[in-house]
């Protein structure tokens, strides 16, 4: 379906659909949409299309799928002052950790950031600390990109590594996501990056979530922080923090709160993206360990699958997989999985998926 909108203002399109720029010139989080160019935009993901000319989309809409025009641009104009901050500064690389509740616009402010970031010609790397919502590899990992060019969303950039949690709730998981961050950011501050951005998960309220944060940002000592904010949830989390460097902007007025359902079909989305043309793999119980001691259970339902991390020599993260069978007779393990190398380290976790790759609780 054609589309015109006028200049200066926004297609707003909800997932799922696809979206192509026939004429004119828009641009997505900063990212150029140009004549041609077409993309996906995911369902429960809604995606801005700024056109800074009179610009005609050919839209297709999926099952459940809207699009509307809205009055001038959706990102607002204060998310430029932390990137001037940043872009008037030598040190190199600048960490920069993102904070927010869930669906207030953190991913999306990254995105931002890392296309202005790109405009200036400035190498980035970005780390992904929410476990729950995923952009960059799958959700119950954290993980890194590198980004050499502008995108239209984070899940578009190219996983370099990553740490298995297990599980998507950060509340029951703050020690091991702290570990996790601290390790990749170990790796990708070596990657002569000039920018180092840090997305955060959206627990920031009550005092463990305080604490947490408090204890990330200790341990990541980012140059300046910057929280996004609906209204003012971030306050108390904020007033700790206090002193240079740290900014709060204001959520985009457009943003869309997605439902538990949509949240749970993105993370679903993330597993099926890194188990494409997955296979199963027999493994010997004598050729790899397994962690936490005592966590293969004694028979495994199919069904229910048990979502695992693979490691390789070195503590190299080679990937998830799913248990789906054990042999107690043989003492091997199956193991649905796209990775090819012979893991030397296996990760139990906590996330239960079917063979659909659809969570299921316990
Ligand atoms: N400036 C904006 N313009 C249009 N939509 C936005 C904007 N900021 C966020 N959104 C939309 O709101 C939803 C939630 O934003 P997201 O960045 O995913 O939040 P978070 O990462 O905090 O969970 C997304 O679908 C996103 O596309
Ligand atoms: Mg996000």
């Amino acid at each position: 379906m054609r589309r015109a909108i006028q200049p200066n203002n926004t297609l707003i399109v909800d997932g799922p659909a696809s979206v192509e720029l026939i004429s004119g010139k828009a641009e997505v989080f900063g990212c150029p949409f140009n004549e041609l160019q077409r993309t996906v935009v995911r369902e429960g993901k809604r995606m801005p299309f700024f056109a800074s000319e009179p610009s005609v989309f050919d839209v297709v809409l999926g099952a459940g799928a809207t699009m509307h025009e809205i009055e001038g641009n959706t990102v607002p104009e204060t998310w430029n002052r932390p990137i001037q901050i940043v872009l008037g500064v030598e040190k190199k690389p600048l960490v920069i950790l993102i904070l927010g509740t869930s669906d207030s616009g953190k991913s999306s402010f990254c995105t931002y950031m890392l296309n202005k970031m790109i405009a200036a010609k400035r190498r980035v790397a970005i780390l992904d600390g929410d476990l729950g919502q995923s952009d960059i590899g799958p959700c119950a990992t954290v993980g890194y990109a590198i980004a050499t060019k502008p995108i239209v969303e984070l899940y578009d950039l190219r996983y370099q590594n990553g740490y298995f949690i297990g599980v998507t709730s950060p509340p029951t998981a703050v020690a091991k996501t702290l570990e996790g961050l601290t390790t990749i950011m170990n790796e990708a501050t070596q990657r002569q990056a000039d920018v180092i951005i840090i997305n955060t998960d959206g627990f920031v309220s009550g005092i463990d979530a305080i604490r947490y944060k408090l204890s990330l940002i200790k341990e990541l000592k980012p140059n300046m922080v910057v929280g996004v904010q609906i209204n003012d949830e971030l306050a108390t989390l904020m007033s700790y923090l206090g002193g240079g460097g740290v900014l709060t902007v204001p959520s985009s007025p457009a943003l869309s709160q997605r439902s538990t359902e949509k949240r749970r079909i993105l993370r679903e989305m993330t597993y099926a993206k890194y188990l494409r043309k997955s296979k199963l793999q027999c493994y010997p119980l004598s050729q790899v360990s397994v962690e936490p001691r005592g966590a293969v259970p004694k028979n495994q339902d199919p069904e229910k699958g048990v979502l695992i991390g693979l490691y390789g020599w070195g503590n190299r993260f080679l990937g998830i997989g799913v248990l789906r069978a054990i042999n107690t007779e043989r003492r091997t393990l199956k193991v649905q999985t796209a990775i090819t190398t012979t893991p030397h380290r296996l990760i139990i976790g906590k996330v239960l998926l079917n063979r659909k790759l659809q969570e299921i609780q316990g």
